[in-house]
């Protein structure tokens, strides 16, 4: 299996990518791409470049994608992440730079030219995937399925009905959304049902490295802010470690085969997912909408990725 990681690290993002670089060699984890989202893309790229230093993967390559959405302004996060992205976890500097070919141009040579389809994990907005679909719709016959955090049924995190990577850029996830591509949502539905609580990241702290030590700071630096605070008093959700323990695991999550609209006119709801769960519309389905999941698998990969990594 062949996947690649399109990401705006972010501290979730970080978690994700250090589970995938604890499962997974360099003849299957193949390239990490950055967008600009939770930071902008400069920031998240040298995160990217920062979490390969860490684990001493420094052959896999880092390719430097969109700046901002299809058509919109750039809206980023950093009152959740920090200005640097990791909420000023300890990772070192980068010893090497991302590659000088853009990311949309990366995945289009590699979707061209791979002897094998390619899943694509994505951890943050659609742009870079948008883009290429739009230019190169025959592409999507070359990819396996797209892995994605996004969305969420009847709810949001950035607006009422929005999640944030879908608000972010609308016009890119609509593109995907009617790719024809297999598609599994890892959505709000189920990243709220997996809270990273006081004995999970103790547990995680037990494994005695650098990496459990980060990850557990990583994840609670969220509940250093008071409206999280809040909203997740014993701790907060991973929203992307779901895309790769679900690599690592299939039987992490289950769902159902639905049809998925977004919403990318209306002011009011701009980013929803709209999920037909009772397939009332009678629209063609097209996402994987998972919905159940087992929490403490996500947490026991989330542990053996803090133990095998340095
Ligand atoms: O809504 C959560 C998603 O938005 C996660 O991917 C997080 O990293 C941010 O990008
Ligand atoms: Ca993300």
């Amino acid at each position: 299996m062949k996947f690649i990681v399109d990401t705006d690290p972010g501290t979730d993002d970080a978690v994700a990518i250090l589970i995938a670089l604890a499962h997974f060699n360099d003849d299957e984890f193949l390239a990490i791409t950055t967008v600009a989202g939770n930071v902008t893309v400069e920031v998240g790229t040298k995160n990217a470049l920062r979490l390969l230093e860490h684990t001493n993967r420094n052959n896999i390559p880092v390719y430097k994608g969109e700046e901002k959405p299809l058509y919109r302004e750039l809206t980023t996060a950093e009152w959740v992440h920090g200005s640097d992205g990791l909420n000023g976890v300890d990772f070192p500097n980068p010893s090497k730079n991302e590659e000088t070919l853009d990311a949309v141009s990366y995945i289009k040579n590699l979707l061209l030219k791979s002897d094998e389809k390619i899943t694509i994990c994505v951890l943050g907005p659609m742009t870079n995937i948008g883009k290429v679909l739009s230019q190169n719709p025959k592409l999507s016959s070359n990819i396996e399925q797209i892995i994605f955090m996004g969305g969420g049924a009847g709810f949001g995190n950035t607006t009422p009905v929005a999640e944030f990577n879908f608000f972010v850029d609308p016009e890119a996830v609509n593109i995907v959304l009617n790719s024809g591509v297999k598609l599994i949502m890892m959505g709000l539905d189920v990243t709220h049902q997996a809270i990273a609580t006081k004995a999970r990241l103790e547990d995680i702290l037990e494994t005695k490295t650098v990496t459990g030590k980060n990850i557990v700071g990583l994840m609670s630096s969220l509940s250093d802010i008071e409206v999280v605070r809040e909203l997740f008093p014993d701790g907060t959700p991973v929203h992307d470690a779901f895309v790769t323990a679900y690599l690592v695991d299939n039987t992490l999550t289950n769902g159902k085969f639905v049809n998925i609209e977004i919403e990318t006119k209306s002011e009011l709801s701009l980013g929803q997912s709209v999920i037909d769960i009772n397939s009332v519309t009678g629209r063609k389905k097209n996402v994987y909408w998972m919905n159940q999941v087992n929490d403490d698998k996500l947490f026991e990969i989330i542990k053996f990725a803090s133990s095998k990594l340095p």
